[in-house]
């Protein structure tokens, strides 16, 4: 038999991690990162975006199907969603750091036409993924993480992470052997599937200005 992957609990992003860390550097091998099998259905790796001096980095899931196709995270709706949010609270958008805890976009497909209907990435590919956000953290060194939801927060904080019970909060949390603070909130596409869109919204608004008063 030929392996062309390796077996589930190996799945890891190490062997393509650069000798030297810089963003550039990371962004350009992710791209060829095989790591775990999501890049074999995905478009192309979607990595971090923003500045290196960033302050604020926040962490989101996976790229959706824009973002899978843009190269960009958070530039579909639950994008846009969160720009308006962070803009409200008093975060400009574009001084921060925005990522992901897993780079490639997981999908099935489904309906008549087929469309990529996103699913949540398991825990070995979570895993597998953590040492490219462990980089990001290590060169934008951001004062503050804002934790978009429970994969990203699990990918962080560890699987007993629930987002209900900490949201709003800031949390001081060493992280692969550094200090960090984080506030947790939910994910933006949460908001997007809520009964009560506004009241999501606001709670949404509300735990981002807990994240702006940290860096007033
Ligand atoms: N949802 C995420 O978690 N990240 C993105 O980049 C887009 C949607």
């Amino acid at each position: 038999m030929v392996r062309t992957e390796a077996p589930e609990d190996a799945y890891t992003a190490v062997p393509f991690l650069p000798g030297r860390l810089t963003l550039g550097g990371l962004r350009e091998a992710a791209a060829g990162c095989r790591g775990c099998p999501l890049h074999r259905d995905a478009m192309q790796t979607v990595f971090g975006a923003g500045a290196e001096d960033a302050r604020v980095m926040l962490v989101g899931e996976q790229p959706g199907d824009q973002e899978d196709r843009q190269g960009r995270p958070f530039v579909g709706p639950a994008g846009r969603l969160l720009d308006r949010a962070l803009a409200e609270a008093g975060i400009d958008p574009g001084e921060a750091y925005v990522t992901n805890a897993v780079k490639h976009f997981k999908f099935a497909r489904s309906g008549p036409g087929k469309r990529r209907i996103h699913k949540a990435p398991s825990l070995r590919e979570m895993t597998a993924c953590g040492p490219w956000l462990a980089a990001e953290l290590a060169v934008v060194e951001p004062e503050l993480v804002v934790v978009l939801g429970a994969t990203a927060g699990k990918a962080l904080l560890g699987s007993s992470f629930r987002v209900g019970r900490v949201r709003g909060t800031v949390l001081e949390e060493e992280i692969h052997g550094r200090p960090r603070r984080l506030v947790p909130t939910v994910h933006p596409s949460s908001v997007l599937r809520a009964d009560d869109r506004e009241a999501a919204y606001r709670g949404l608004v509300g735990d981002l200005e807990v994240a702006a008063r940290v860096l007033s």
